[in-house]
């Protein structure tokens, strides 16, 4: 595919020739600023630019939290308190780093959702689907070591529990979980390697970052309307799309402030809301807590995790076909990883011809299932795993499966999906239309002027 075609950096004056001939920076920024965008994207795809953001509030607040954490089990919780109490400033850094970890999740949702429902996973994007699916599987390792550093309850019996999958597996588990560990349990060793990881791992992500982005600028953005730019001519090119740089730009950060403004109130008013008190009682491996609940963020697939008892009958099959070896415990681990497994396979799992969700009626109905389901298992991962909360934590897992490996490829194959419009331009034009006619004026007024080219 050929890119969209447009205006690039010409360097009018003699210095900006001499950089330009040597190292071409300007012209790379200038390009990526100024890149043809489809005009008629709508809100749903400013969760971008909060990433974005959020990546850099988690480095920015984290390397100053870092000058005054200690890694190690008998000052780790101290060096927290000392962090609160007696760093400028100390207890708001970490207030919003806490919290933007939970922003960040809110916001990588929401970002998947998008392209869920608008298919910009489908060809030709999958490539920045699969970069964002190893950002995602970044992300939770990453907020995973960053829960344990304050080592309160909640770090180490969490740790406990969820280095402890590893163990499940057959036959070199417990060899497998020390190695992840340092050691035989969730001691000092595994606190610093935590730390060290959780320090690096985010600037990996901001690596894998750059090259989402470029995939997607190599492609180009989907719309909601899945059409692609007409890449024929530039002249052509401009009728669907505008520059990024103002229009875009602006749009983003009008929704980035109304968002900020939303998060400053509850890191300032209600900090901890979200988070586990328990967290603030200091590790002690000879109390287990009352209940283990991971954050909000990793609760559906903490769900998906214990909806596997040893009473379910396909885990019954599976562990007497395995001659034993797949017990419950590793069953649920197998569901838990499948379950992002899956997820990440959607571009070849989705056998639609038409991209956007808009224009297929039976998907409509089926994703905003997915979505309530996804929020049910949310809900019950942080219900005790008994009773009625495992049965519906098998019916949630059981949807999630079935959403990806049969419905998807099924209804690709016989829903009857509606006509997309010919192009962005069209759609773009008729939205106008119908804002006119909701506000009762009648013309829509002058094409929006370009930013003329440098
Ligand atoms: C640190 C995390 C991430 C950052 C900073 C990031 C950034 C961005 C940005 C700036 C865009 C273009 C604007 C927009 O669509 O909002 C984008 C597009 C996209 N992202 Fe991400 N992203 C992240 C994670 C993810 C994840 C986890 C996925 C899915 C697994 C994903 C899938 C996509 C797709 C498919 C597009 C293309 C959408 C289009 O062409 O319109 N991203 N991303």
């Amino acid at each position: 595919m050929s890119g969209i075609p447009h205006d690039h950096y010409e360097p009018k004056s003699n210095a900006g020739k001499y950089m330009h001939r040597r190292l071409p920076i300007i012209g790379l920024i200038y390009d990526t600023i100024m890149i043809p965008t489809p005009k008629n994207l709508n809100w749903m795809w400013i969760w971008g630019i909060v990433l974005v953001f959020c990546l850099v509030l988690q480095i920015v607040t984290g390397i100053v939290l870092a000058m005054h954490y200690t890694a190690d089990v008998n000052m780790a919780f101290a060096s927290v308190e000392h962090i609160m109490r007696n760093v400028n400033g100390g207890h708001m850094l970490r207030y919003l780093h806490q919290n933007g970890a939970m922003l960040f999740f809110l916001a990588v949702y929401l970002h998947m959702a998008r392209s869920m429902y608008y298919g910009s996973y489908k060809t030709p994007r999958e490539i920045t689907w699969i970069i964002g699916m190893l950002i995602y599987l970044l992300m939770m390792a990453t907020a995973f070591m960053g829960y344990v550093l304050p080592w309160g309850q909640m770090s180490f019996w969490g740790a406990t529990v969820i280095t402890g999958l590893f163990g499940a597996v057959p036959g070199i588990g417990d060899m497998l979980q020390a190695w992840i560990l340092g050691g035989p349990a969730v001691d000092n060793a595994a606190l610093t390697r935590f730390f060290s990881l959780h320090y690096l791992l985010p600037f990996v992500i901001l690596g894998l970052v750059i090259v989402h982005v470029w995939a997607f600028h190599t492609t180009g953005n989907n719309n909601p309307t899945g059409v692609e730019v007409r890449r024929g001519s530039k002249e052509e090119a401009e009728k669907d799309t505008l520059p990024f740089w103002p229009y875009f730009v602006m749009k983003d950060l009008f929704a980035l402030a109304v968002i900020l403004a939303l998060f400053w109130a509850l890191v300032a008013f209600m900090p901890n809301f979200l988070g586990h008190t328990d967290n603030y009682i200091e590790a002690d491996p000879l109390v287990t807590p009352p209940e283990i609940v991971p954050e909000w963020y990793f609760l559906p697939f903490y769900a998906i995790l214990r909806a596997f008892t040893s009473d379910v009958w396909i885990v019954i099959a599976v562990n007497w076909l395995s001659f034993g070896i797949i017990d419950a415990t590793f069953f649920g681990v197998l569901a838990m990883f499948g379950a992002i497994f899956v997820w990440a396979l959607m571009p070849w799992l989705d056998t639609s011809s038409v991209r956007s969700g808009r224009y297929r009626p039976m998907f409509k109905m089926f994703f905003w299932v997915f979505i309530v389901n996804f929020v049910v298992l949310t809900w019950v991962g942080a219900m005790p795993a008994e009773g009625i909360y495992t049965t519906i934590s098998l019916i949630g897992t059981t949807y999630w499966f079935a959403y990806f490996l049969v419905i998807l490829p099924w209804l690709g194959l016989s829903e009857k999906a509606t006509t997309p419009p010919a192009t962005i331009e069209e759609d773009f034009n008729e939205s106008i239309r119908q804002q006119m006619e909701r506000s009762g004026k009648t013309s829509s007024g002058p094409e929006p002027e370009r930013v003329p080219a440098e």
